[in-house]
């Protein structure tokens, strides 16, 4: 993955001492404390990018040759790990994509001055740029975007800034490149600049700095350069060294997501997890989210030993006062100010999926230490990341950008993206790949999760099922249309009602002439009738009956989604097989002619897909046994 090798790209500086030994204790303390800055460089090798992160790796690293070499062979000596730290953190970003799932292209590469730590993520400007880019921004503070003088900005500079912003960067260095081949000229210098002012504006990117700069000639990248005195700002590298990160963060309280429930032993219960958010000391009141219980902190935790506070970045395990249920992906919160929770949001989303995001399909979602099912309910727009223009999208292809709506199949604590990275930042995956097909961040929550409320009425399924007489469950019949679906289904009804049972049959035809009728036959009108007709077979059985769906249903996904509405052995899937050589054989309403005539566009099993089950509880090969005998297998699963 990352192809940066580490000690080539690795330079240091030690402060001069007499003694040794000191120095290398002196350089280490200063190694440790030195602040880490994440930077990533937008723009193509045609911008001078490679020039641009070559040089500083390599003219930083030669800037401090002499105390460099001094160092190695004490350090050596001592037998010291003075890069020890730093590689950590380096393979640290890299187990978070690794946890991801996602096939990524970024190298990271490290370097570091006398001011601080540096590490650059470098992405290859090749066509999944937007997935790699993504990757590498998402724990930058700084992006560096490249434009060259002679053109200024591209297309390219808009897609980047647009994912800068995205991703929440809130600082960009225009480094305004090539200025040597334009004659150092100010007037080329500030007409780009005042450009691309206008385009952070209008994406929210807070600073920005420009810098004219021959990453070639080296003019403005360590020093300031003679060749443009009209230049007062700093030169990139002192940009870097200086650029002040901290997020004025709105004080929104103690937040510790809980990575892993310590439990050593009988007597000690601990929550452990980075501070993502605020300090916590012993005594402090809390609430564990969504639950809501309260206690309070009794000790915080360390591998070196208690501490009297602890703030955001430390890792800690907690102990509370009381007794809580608590467990991964909970958030213990400062009880005065607690997150929010909630189950729908609104969302941007960058979608990464070979495959389109259909609205509708449930999807892990991972946010925080916490995994939840979550479907986009409803694309606001796509956008149209070169001129920010706002599109109207039913689905989303790769690469594309969103405002999305998000619902879940619970609550959550949450914080908005804007407000807290690690609490407002998630990826969506896939439920059958396990690959990961969508970054997000969320914006606010549409509805809190406590407004809408379960209402419980007093006679429940059981009873309603008592009085019916039979237990209820829903005959889920998938097939290629003509695959005689509809054929079986009816007698197995008319079975079931000759023995006084209470059956309803749910047709794809007749369903799609009245609560359906808005839908046609694009996967994603599929995905959303799938949806409706499962949750009103849902209904069904809470009422007692026992429902007979008939539809296509051709996607896996959608299936699932629909078994995972019923309880344990109340969804029986039956695949009605039959190849579809014989459904168009028999071509009963005459549809595959016309398909095959091209009059009708996505049908099942000429233009559009069908995925057959992999173990559906029921399989009836209709080429090998009547109608009545399949019927007649389905009637003994669902009373048996
Ligand atoms: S599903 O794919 O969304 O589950 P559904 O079962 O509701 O389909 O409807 C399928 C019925 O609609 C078919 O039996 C056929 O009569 C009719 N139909 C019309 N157009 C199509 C099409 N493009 N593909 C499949 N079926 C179609």
């Amino acid at each position: 993955m990352a192809s940066a090798p580490l000690n080539e790209a690795t330079s240091t500086v030690v402060p001069e001492h007499d003694d040794a030994a000191a120095a290398v204790a002196a350089y280490l303390h200063q190694h440790e404390t030195k602040g880490l800055l994440r930077f990533i460089t937008c723009g193509s090798v045609d911008d001078g990018k490679s020039t641009l992160i070559g040089r500083l790796l390599h003219d930083t690293k030669r800037l401090f040759d002499d105390q460099l070499s001094a160092l190695a062979a004490d350090s050596r000596r001592h037998g010291t790990q003075g890069d020890a730290i730093d590689f950590a953190l380096l393979v640290d970003g890299l187990a978070a994509e690794r946890e991801q799932g996602i096939t990524i292209d970024v190298a990271y590469r490290f370097f570091s001055t006398d001011q601080r730590k540096f590490i650059v993520a470098d992405c290859p400007g090749h066509e999944q740029y937007t997935r790699n880019m993504a990757t590498g921004a998402s724990t930058a503070d700084v992006a560096v975007v490249l434009v060259d003088a002679r053109k200024g900005l591209l297309t390219q500079t808009r897609r980047h800034s647009y994912i800068i912003s995205l991703l929440g960067i809130r600082h960009v260095l225009l480094a305004v490149n090539k200025m040597d081949l334009v004659g150092y000229d100010e007037g080329v210098f500030e007409r780009i600049v005042d450009g691309y002012r206008g385009l952070a504006t209008q994406l929210g990117i807070e600073h920005v700095t420009a810098v004219p700069l021959s990453a070639l000639q080296g003019d403005n990248l360590l020093e300031r350069s003679p060749h443009t005195p009209w230049y007062r700002g700093p030169s990139v590298l002192e940009y870097l060294e200086s650029v002040d990160v901290t997020r004025d963060r709105a004080d929104i309280g103690f937040r510790l997501p809980v990575q892993w429930v310590n439990r050593p032993n009988q007597d000690f219960r601990g929550f452990a997890g980075t501070v993502a958010v605020g300090e916590v000391r012993p005594g402090d009141a809390v609430v564990v989210l969504p639950s809501g219980g309260r206690s309070r902190v009794d000790r915080v935790v360390t591998a070196d030993g208690d501490l009297q506070v602890a703030a955001a970045g430390q890792a800690i395990t907690l102990t509370l006062t009381d007794e809580l249920d608590i467990s991964r992906g909970d958030v213990i919160a400062a009880a005065a100010r607690p997150a929010e929770v909630a189950d729908q949001f609104a969302a941007h989303l960058l979608w990464m999926g070979e495959q389109r995001l259909l609205p509708g399909r449930p999807y892990w979602m991972k946010i925080g230490t916490r995994t939840v099912s979550a479907t986009v309910t409803e694309i606001k727009h796509k956008v149209d990341v070169n001129t920010q223009a706002q599109l109207a999208a039913k689905h989303l292809e790769l690469n594309e950008v969103a405002y999305c709506n998000l619902g879940l199949d619970q609550p959550i604590p949450f914080e908005a993206y804007r407000d807290n990275r690690d609490l407002g930042a998630f990826i969506l995956i896939d439920r059958q790949t396990n690959a990961t097909v969508a970054a997000g961040t969320l914006d606010f929550a549409l509805r809190r999760a406590g407004n809408i409320h379960w209402h419980h009425a007093d006679i429940d399924q059981a009873a309603r099922a008592l009085s019916l007489g039979q237990t209820p469950r829903c005959a889920w019949f998938t097939g290629l249309s003509g695959s005689g679906k509809s054929t079986i289904a009816n007698l197995v009804e008319k079975k079931l009602h000759a023995m006084g049972h209470h059956a309803y049959i749910l047709d794809g035809d007749n369903v799609r002439h009245g609560l359906n009728k808005d839908l046609g036959f694009t996967d994603e009108d599929r995905v959303e009738n799938i949806r409706r007709v499962a949750e009103v077979a849902r209904l069904m059985t809470d009422a007692g009956l026992i429902v007979l769906v008939s539809f296509i249903s051709p996607f896996r996904a959608e299936r699932r989604m629909a078994r995972e509405l019923f309880g344990e052995g109340e969804f029986i899937e039956v695949f009605v097989d039959t190849p579809l050589s014989v459904a168009e054989e028999r071509d009963v309403k005459g549809l595959y002619a016309k398909a095959r005539a091209g009059k009708i566009p996505n049908f099942t099993g000429i233009d559009s897909p069908y995925e057959a089950p992999e173990s559906p509880e029921l399989r009836l090969d209709t080429t090998a046994a009547a109608a009545e005998t399949l019927a007649q297998r389905v009637v003994d699963r669902l009373l048996g």
